[in-house]
Parts: C-alpha cells; structure tokens; sequence
C-alpha cells in the first residue's frame, strides 16, 4: 500500500492506492474559498492552511481505507513544482511518517503526477498516448512513451489555459477558481455570440494572454450594465477560444507524431466543453482532474525510491526543472 500526499497548491490530500493502482481512499479539502476573497491562492495563507489540515486528512485517508500506518509501504509526496512553502508541509509530514516507521520515501513531480491519474484502476490507460496537461499552473503537451517517462513537445508561452479561466472568470465577476465557474455559466451562453481570438504561435506551444487580454476589452467596450447583461455569452465564448486553442494544439501533435490515442489531464480536464469537442479522449475521471494525492501516489509506482533514511534532506522545488 502507498499513502500519497499532495500541498503543492491549495489543496490539501492524502490517499492510499494498492501497488496495484487500485484507489483504496482519497481525501481532498480544499481551500479554495479561503483564497477567493483575494482573488487567487496567497502563498502564507495555503501554508498556515496545509499546516492545520494535513493530520486530519492524513487520518482521514487512513480511516476511509480501513487501513492503519502498519499497512503502509511506502509513503509518496509530491516535491514540486507549487508553492514552496505549501510543498514544504506536505514533505515535513512524509518525512516523520515514513521516518517513524522506516518506511522508504517516494518523492514525485506534481506533473507526473497529473498524467499517472490515468493509470489508476479499474481501467488504466496504457502508453504510449499524446497527453494534453491543462492545470492552473501548467498547460503541456507530452509525448508519454511509457510510464514515467515522456518528451515535452509544447508548452505555453505566458499564462496557463487555468489560470485564463481563472482571470476571465474574474474580469467577469465570478470569483475564484473560476474555470468550474465560467463552464457552468457558459451552459446558458451563446459560445458564437463573440469572437475571440485563438493565438497562432509557433510549433507545438500555446498562447493564451491576448485571449484574457481581448476579453478584458471587450467587457470595457460593452459597459459594466452591457457586460453583466451578457455575461453567459462572454463566458461561453471565451471558453469557446480556450477550448479551440487547446483542441487544435492537441491535434496537430497527435498527428505530428503519429499517436491515435490521446489523454487529458490537470485541473481544466474537468472542463465539460473540452470533454464534448474530444470525444475520442481518454480524460482522467473528474474527482482526479483537480489535485489529488490518489494520482502521486499512482505515480510513486513508476518513480524513484529513497530508502530509509535517506530522504531526511529532502527539499521542495518551486517550478518546472
Ligand atoms: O490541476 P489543478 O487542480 O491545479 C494545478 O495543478 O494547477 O487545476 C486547477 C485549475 C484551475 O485553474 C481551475 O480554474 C481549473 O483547473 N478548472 C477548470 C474546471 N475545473 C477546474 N477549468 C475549466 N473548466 C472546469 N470545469
Ligand atoms: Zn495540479
């Protein structure tokens, strides 16, 4: 058994996963209202947070799997990229855990992460398979030749295709997060009734600031009474560009490189528009879209393995190495 744990942003998880990749609990407390007066996640406030919260997940997770410490492995914690900070709870408590049990220590990529949702049970994904990673932070095309190892083949050049939901959905007032926001008010929108731009750069990467910065014009064009009138159009629009950008990229890699089988993954996989315009896909279930400990400890069985005790110097990294 692997109890995974994730604090790399504003949600604080723990799971236990079989080596099997069977999903024997998944915890996940959110934190996301705690954030959304300010608008995004303020770094200090995801840590204090994390801090209070990762023992009651951590017994929660146990609790749920009917499975005690003595059941336990090995323990798998996701080292980076994130907010250092956050990351730094989580790894403190996989430290002690696994220290106090002698018990080795997986330490995982978030990212890799996010693509080892797929290869959980009851039905696994097997590579190889293009992988289209749009999260908050992240937005990533991967060529996944075999478990834990893939070739970057585009990646965004500003913001991620989250984090555009994110700032459109607060240029529309709906707070934050705001891609669950924008996709359930778009479902009363016209997706036609504006056009936003979809950014052409060059080979594989995205681009999405023109698209938040075109809709930031749009709305000052419109008026404050205008927008409001039309804010399920804007949304449905916007989400529109998003989609079409992300659905075009994804495509032309797959053909690029001559792989039938596509995957989504990360946090705007939970996108409902995004799900109906790649309907050949494979995407992550929705409760392992967002961040989730279930899919690092998944990616624990594919990465390496410090045996004890030789993870007591382990640190966090902040971004993409
Ligand atoms: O993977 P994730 O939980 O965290 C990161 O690793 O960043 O992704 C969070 C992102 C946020 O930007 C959120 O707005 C977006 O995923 N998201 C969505 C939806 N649900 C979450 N975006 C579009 N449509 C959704 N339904
Ligand atoms: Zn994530």
């Amino acid at each position: 058994m692997i109890l995974g744990i994730e604090t790399s942003c504003d949600e604080t998880a723990a799971a236990v996963v079989s080596e099997a990749g069977e999903v024997h609990s998944s915890v996940v407390s959110s934190q996301a209202e705690l954030h959304s007066p300010y608008g995004g996640v303020v770094p200090e406030v995801a840590s204090r947070h994390h801090l209070e919260l990762v023992l009651p997940v951590l017994r929660r997770a146990l609790d749920d799997s009917g499975t005690t410490m003595g059941d336990i492995d090995r323990v798998a914690v996701t080292q980076g990229p994130g907010l250092v900070g956050a990351l730094l709870v989580g790894i403190s408590a996989a430290k002690a855990l696994a220290w106090s049990r002698r018990l080795p220590l997986a330490p995982v990529d978030h990212l890799d992460g996010h693509v080892a949702s797929l290869y959980l049970g009851p039905n696994p994904l097997a590579p190889p398979f293009l992988c289209l990673l749009a999260s908050g932070g992240h937005t990533l095309l991967l060529a996944v030749g075999g478990h834990g190892s893939s070739e970057r083949l585009g990646t965004t050049l500003d913001d991620a295709a989250g984090e555009a939901f994110d700032k459109g959905a607060r240029l529309l007032g709906l707070g934050y997060p705001g891609g669950a926001a924008i996709d359930g008010l778009a479902r009363e929108g016209d997706p036609e009734a504006f056009r936003f731009p979809v950014a052409r750069v060059e080979g594989l990467d995205f681009s999405f600031s023109g698209l938040k910065t075109s809709l930031l014009y749009t709305v000052r064009d419109l008026g404050v009474a205008e927008a409001e009138r039309r804010k399920a159009d804007l949304a449905a629009s916007y989400q529109r560009a998003l989609v079409r950008a992300l659905v075009g990229r994804a495509r032309e890699a797959a053909e690029l490189r001559g792989l039938d089988s596509l995957a989504v993954v990360g946090g705007v996989a939970a996108n409902s528009e995004l799900r109906r315009a790649l309907p050949d896909a494979r995407f992550a279930p929705l409760e392992l879209c967002t961040d989730n400990a279930a899919m690092i400890a998944s990616a624990a069985r594919y990465g390496e393995m410090l045996p004890y005790p030789h993870y007591l110097e382990l640190d966090a990294y902040a971004s993409l190495s």
